[in-house]
């Protein structure tokens, strides 16, 4: 039986360079955690949410799944959103995609992955939402680059619909969905410029950043 000690090992240092830095770094998270963010991304070990925005353990509250899906039954997904905005109280949650996911790109191919394939549905829903668009982009890349930004548009759209999020907004709470995408090729995040913070102004925001493209 393997144990992969490298990892255990790694930890090791890892555990020792933070307790060097800051002695009491996990005496402090063990009392309570209070991250301000709710990131909603990609499985993709690509995208891996705290190094890629600079944050330590303790300052973001993370939900990833294949293709950055939020699903309006998925109680796993809605589980984390609920106890983040209630419970954690944070403020802002940003749902990012990234180019080149491989959820997306299956979508678009249509071919067979297995059990994974019925999940990527949501994201072939997005695709087909908005097939005039995507059908005008000839180049497959570009393409794909494209429906994964509408995916995530669609996603924060999605988490705008989450009873949670609308009784905070209806509680005149302070609660933003930001819409972001992370190219794997540089290394850089970019806002999608899709950012709701009321249910106001939810649909006239969505309508004008489909059309602000393409
Ligand atoms: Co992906």
């Amino acid at each position: 039986m393997k144990h992969l000690p490298h990892l255990i090992d790694a930890n090791r240092h890892w555990a020792a360079s933070m307790t060097d830095r800051d002695p009491d770094f996990f005496k402090r998270l063990a009392d309570q955690q209070k991250p301000q963010y709710l990131w909603i991304g990609c499985s993709d070990s690509r995208v891996p949410a705290n190094e890629i925005v600079g944050l330590l353990p303790g300052e973001i509250f993370v939900h990833r799944n294949v293709g950055n899906v939020v699903v309006h039954s998925d109680l796993n997904c809605l589980s984390v959103i609920q106890f983040a905005v209630e419970i954690l109280g944070v403020r802002d949650i940003i749902v990012c995609g990234h180019y080149r996911c491989g959820g997306v790109m299956a979508s678009l191919s249509g071919a067979r992955h297995g059990l994974v394939d019925n999940w990527l549905g949501h994201v072939r829903d997005v695709a087909e939402r908005h097939e005039p668009s995507l059908q005008d982009i000839a180049d497959p890349d570009a393409k794909a680059d494209r429906l994964c930004e509408l995916n995530v548009i669609e996603q924060v759209a999605n988490v705008c619909r989450v009873t949670s999020v609308g009784d905070r907004w209806a509680a005149g709470g302070q609660l933003t969905i930001h819409g972001w995408i992370y190219d794997i090729r540089d290394g850089l995040l970019r806002d999608l410029g899709f950012c709701v913070d009321g249910s106001e102004t939810f649909q006239a925001e969505y309508a004008r950043v489909i059309k602000s493209r393409h």
